[in-house]
């Protein structure tokens, strides 16, 4: 197998950035993801589905509390996916200078996105290397936000200070995780009222 054409295809398969946000305890965070996917075709049973790599702080959080918000960003944002996409919040606030506001279930809600997603954990499932939570959603809304970043926009328009230091992380990731990928766990939720 090519491992080189197996990323260049598979790229095709991210989604939208996000930023994921979580509290627990008191503590607020938020990470970029582009692996944020609608779960469910239902109207009135929104469903939102992330992937999230075990190292991540973000991950920790949302594992036991089970909950987690997602917002869709939009084209103006690099500024936000560098604060929370390059260095983990386990020893600083990294929404310290971001404006946001408590959620219903108590997730940060980013006052500056494309639109966003409160969700519930109802199920969840292991890949060795990363977390897939499957969320209900329980409250959305629409930010300022008038065009939404994808992948491809984002990697069109690096500010050139970010393009080493990411790419660097990048690889970084994909050791930890290649280093993992076998270890897949049967896991099981707490249940649809967690
Ligand atoms: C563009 C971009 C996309 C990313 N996509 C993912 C992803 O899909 N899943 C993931 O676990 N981390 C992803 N990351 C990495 C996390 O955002 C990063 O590790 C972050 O520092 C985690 O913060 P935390 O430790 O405070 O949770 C991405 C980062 C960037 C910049």
């Amino acid at each position: 197998m090519d491992a080189n054409l197996s990323y260049d295809l598979l790229r095709n398969f991210t989604t939208p950035v996000v930023a994921i946000t979580a509290e627990r305890g008191g503590k607020r965070n938020g990470m970029i993801s582009d692996a944020a996917t609608r779960a469910s075709i239902v109207p009135d049973v929104p469903r939102l589905m992330i992937l999230v790599h075990k190292f991540n702080y973000t991950r920790d959080m949302i594992l036991d509390t089970g909950r987690f918000a997602v917002h869709a960003l939009h084209r103006g944002q690099f500024e936000l996916i560098e604060r929370l996409g390059f260095e983990s919040g386990r020893d600083r606030d990294k929404l310290a200078d971001v404006p946001h506001h408590v959620g219903s279930l108590g997730c940060p809600i980013l006052e500056d996105c494309w639109a966003w997603f409160e969700c519930r954990v109802i199920n969840l499932m292991d890949t060795g290397s990363s977390t897939c939570f499957l969320g209900d959603v329980v409250d959305l809304g629409r930010g300022p936000g008038k065009e939404i970043m994808s992948p491809g926009y984002m990697r069109a328009n690096l500010p050139e200070s970010w393009r080493q230091p990411y790419l660097t992380k990048l690889a970084a990731a994909q050791d930890w995780a290649r280093a993992r990928s076998g270890d897949v766990r049967a896991v099981v939720w707490r249940g649809l009222k967690a």
